[in-house]
């Protein structure tokens, strides 16, 4: 059975509430269960946390499982500044693709930075959470 990690940074905990014109109006708890529903024969794991130490280790922690396809990255506001979660992608043996909910290069030219990008599989933004379907789509291909 394949297997896939979603791993969810800061504020993201907060889906359905959070800036819903940007981020929508689902949870992400309703969000996973669908797509659960809809992948009945893909095992998928999912951990949010706000704190990128907690991130880099889970990242560790999976990230040399050969049982696991791959890793759906949505590292937040951390994907335009942490360098220390870019060098655990780099680190790990298990692909990342980054993933974004919001087209980040229609928003403010901060968020058009990433420093991950360049150590991630691929990058998919701005289907809102869809994207994270395609990105799992990716890894099954
Ligand atoms: C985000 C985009 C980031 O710039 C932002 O900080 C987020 C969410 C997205 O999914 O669109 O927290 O990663």
């Amino acid at each position: 059975m394949a297997r896939i990690l979603i791993i969810n940074g800061p504020n993201l905990n907060l889906l359905g509430v959070r800036e819903p014109d940007i981020y929508g109006r689902l949870s992400m708890e309703d969000y996973i269960g669908a797509i659960k529903a809809d992948y009945p024969n893909v095992d998928i794991d999912y951990y949010q946390s706000n704190h990128e130490g907690d991130i880099i280790d889970r990242l560790h922690e999976e990230g040399f499982d050969s049982d696991l396809n791959g890793i759906v990255l949505n590292a937040g506001a951390y994907t335009h500044t942490s360098l220390a979660i870019a060098d655990a992608i780099k680190a790990i043996k298990v692909p990342v693709i980054e993933v974004h909910i919001s087209n980040v290069h229609a928003r403010e030219s901060i968020r058009h930075t990433s420093l991950l990008s360049p150590v991630c599989r691929g990058v998919i933004a701005g289907f809102g959470l869809d994207s994270y379907r395609l990105a799992i789509e990716a890894f099954l291909y």
